[in-house]
């Protein structure tokens, strides 16, 4: 066998998954870190996603990131899962061991709390209220990693308002659900307010919100991507708040697997952001 053959294979499952920036960024740790290995986009459809996993560890992968629609049927599947994916019932990294086979792990939340760490270093997360706006399934692992951040008090809103209730029940009795009229105010002394509604999105419904009583002090956080901002971000900049962008989370939650599969702790910096966005970003 040769090298290239012993390299350790993981990669990105998901249904479409033309647009993942995660074959970039697993790619550019592989050069930066001079490691044998590669990372590859995986085009599997909902069908086809049980087959395709368990040919995986046969072919040489050590692992994989597992993305929209595969999150809860990767945690359904695997023989382990670490006490965070059972909590959120999701799973977006995976480990194939060969003793303990498919373990499952779900590090959105890590990613969203390392890039808060990093946006503002010694952030308290019991400075003051945090207002959370959604209630999908991205907002399930930030919720849950904000409660063991340690917020004390923590103020769930969703247009929907029994999702958030039902969100609550299954993560943290702790949070508070507020109707969604009241967002506003919700907002007006929250020192982090965090969007996960698809609101402002590309393609998505506008955004409907003023934020006219953000505090400047406020951190205002959106788990997507835009270049140049989302929406919601300029809206808070234009208030006087500080933002982050949910391209920072992706870079974090990708630490841990590529720690596990290719036994290098990677780094989060400028120039992995610039390899994953293009320059300037
Ligand atoms: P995901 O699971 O990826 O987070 P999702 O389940 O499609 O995404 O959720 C999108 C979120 O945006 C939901 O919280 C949704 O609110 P509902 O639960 O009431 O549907 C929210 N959302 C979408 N359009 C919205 C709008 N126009 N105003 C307010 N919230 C909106």
């Amino acid at each position: 066998m040769t090298d290239h053959n012993n390299a350790p294979l993981a990669g990105v499952i998901g249904w479409p998954i033309a647009h993942s920036l995660s074959p970039k960024l697993h790619g550019h740790w592989l050069a930066r870190y001079n490691i044998k290995g590669w990372y590859l986009p995986l085009p599997v459809s909902e069908g086809n996603f049980e087959a395709a996993l368990r040919a995986m560890p046969k072919i040489g992968f050590v692992g994989a990131n597992v993305t929209m629609p595969h999150k809860e049927r990767a945690f359904a599947l695997a023989d382990e899962t670490s006490a965070v994916a059972q909590r959120l019932g999701a799973a977006n990294t995976l480990v194939f061991d060969l003793q303990r086979g498919i373990c499952a792990d779900n590090t959105d939340g890590f990613g969203f709390i390392e890039n808060l760490r990093e946006a503002r270093p010694g952030w308290d997360a019991a400075a003051g209220p945090v207002t959370v706006l959604g209630a999908g399934g991205a907002c399930r692992a930030v919720v849950a990693a904000l409660m063991d951040a340690g917020v004390s008090e923590l103020r769930l809103l969703n247009r929907t308002k029994s999702r958030a209730e039902t969100l609550r029940d299954e993560i943290a009795s702790g949070i508070n659900v507020h109707d969604w009229a009241e967002v506003e105010e919700a907002v007006s002394d929250a020192s982090l307010v965090v969007n996960t509604t698809s609101m402002g999105m590309a393609g998505g419904p506008d955004l409907t919100l003023t934020l006219e009583n953000l505090s400047p002090d406020a951190l205002a956080a959106d788990i997507v991507y835009a270049a140049g901002g989302t929406p919601f971000m300029k809206l808070a900049q234009s208030r006087g708040a500080e933002t982050v962008d949910g391209l920072g989370m992706l870079l974090h939650q990708a630490r841990p697997g590529f720690e596990r599969w290719f036994g290098h702790a990677p780094e989060v910096d400028n120039a992995l952001r610039a390899a994953v966005v293009g320059q300037g970003a």
